[in-house]
């Protein structure tokens, strides 16, 4: 595969640190030394589906194709106010694409999976143009007085193009089962015949667990797929890593023995925004000429589950 088009959204609602001093227990100080992040963008009058289908239509103009020459959707998507149908459905319709579509929950590590589903597709079915895009509103998962985890997120939408192309170096997924680390229960509707109690609320996460988890699953990961690349850490260009706090991507920085320029930061503007943090940053990056052709891209993110996944990748656009 090869990516021909980048395209993100962000609610226009900017929550900086010093705004959540108004609610919670917290201080901007604390936040910033622990995380990096110095605000985050919150949806407050947006539709998640309408996010998504601004990223796709940035990305499909990016690339210079039509809705009607993508051959297939991945959304990757944790949670959005549609239970069904899924929403990569809705922005099947938004954008007047007719292809078949399907969602993903593989939390912040869904691009990734939905890298390796398209490059898969591409070489096993008859398709040109996929359309991968990530739409994530986690401040609707969060419990707004649990400081430890609220103050880490924000929502947006990141999608991408790919066609057939030889820039997918390598790809690396795993999945260990630990969900007490990090999961969010909702209470479903009632029926006549229920006799078990049933959790809500928000997310419930162990952050130190998490950060170790992070860390560790990441360096594992990124010693994978540049081994299978044939590349050492020197070979890649830029780490564009999950941006989830600025301490694991110190941890992992300091583990391949890189200079801090090779590792762009976008988290503290934007918190971490789950499976759409690395699309986004990609077409930051892009947007911003940040990225020359034929440079070598280590992609790396982890999430709930717990899902981890790496992916060296050539840009050649
Ligand atoms: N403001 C002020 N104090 C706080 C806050 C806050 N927002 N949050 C916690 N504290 C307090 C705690 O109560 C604790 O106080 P105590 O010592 O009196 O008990 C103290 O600060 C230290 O708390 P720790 O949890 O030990 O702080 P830590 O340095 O581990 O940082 C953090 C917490 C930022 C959550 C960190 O563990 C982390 O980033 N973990 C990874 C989280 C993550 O990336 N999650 C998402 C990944 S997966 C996905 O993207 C879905």
């Amino acid at each position: 595969m090869k990516i021909i088009g980048t395209g993100s959204a962000r609610p226009s609602m900017r929550v900086t640190n010093s705004m959540l001093e108004n609610f919670l227990d917290t201080n901007d100080e604390w936040i910033v030394t622990r995380t990096g992040i110095h605000e985050r963008r919150v949806i407050s009058n947006e539709n998640l589906e309408d996010m998504a289908a601004d990223a796709a239509n940035k990305a499909l103009a990016d690339a210079g194709i039509t809705s009607d020459q993508v051959d297939f959707i991945i959304c990757s998507n944790v949670v959005n106010e549609f239970v069904t149908p899924g929403l990569g459905c809705i922005i099947q319709g938004k954008i007047g694409a007719t292809c078949p579509t399907v969602d993903i929950n593989c939390a912040c590590t869904g691009f990734l999976y939905a890298l390796d589903i398209a490059e898969s597709f591409l070489i096993t079915k008859d398709m040109n143009n996929i359309l991968i895009v990530c739409a994530e509103e986690p401040s609707r998962m969060m419990d707004w007085r649990d400081r430890s985890s609220c103050i880490l997120f924000g929502d947006a939408a990141g999608a991408v193009v790919v066609t057939k192309g030889d820039d997918l170096k390598a790809i690396r997924l795993s999945t260990h089962c630990k969900v007490e680390a990090l999961y969010q229960k909702r209470r479903l509707q009632p029926t006549p015949f229920l006799n078990k109690e049933e959790d809500d609320g928000g997310v419930i996460m162990n952050g130190q667990e998490v950060f170790k988890l992070a860390v560790s699953s990441s360096i594992k990961d990124i010693d994978t797929v540049l081994s299978v690349a044939g590349m050492t850490a020197d070979d890649i260009d830029l780490y564009v890593l999950h941006q989830a706090n600025v301490r694991i991507i110190e941890a992992i920085r300091h583990f391949v023995k890189q200079d801090k320029e090779k590792f762009p930061v976008n988290l503290d503007k934007y918190g971490n925004t789950s499976s759409a943090s690395i699309p986004a940053l990609l077409d930051d990056l892009s947007r911003g000429n940040m990225l020359k052709r034929g440079e070598m891209l280590l992609l790396s993110a982890f999430g709930a589950g717990f899902t981890t996944g790496a992916a060296v990748l050539r840009w050649s656009k």
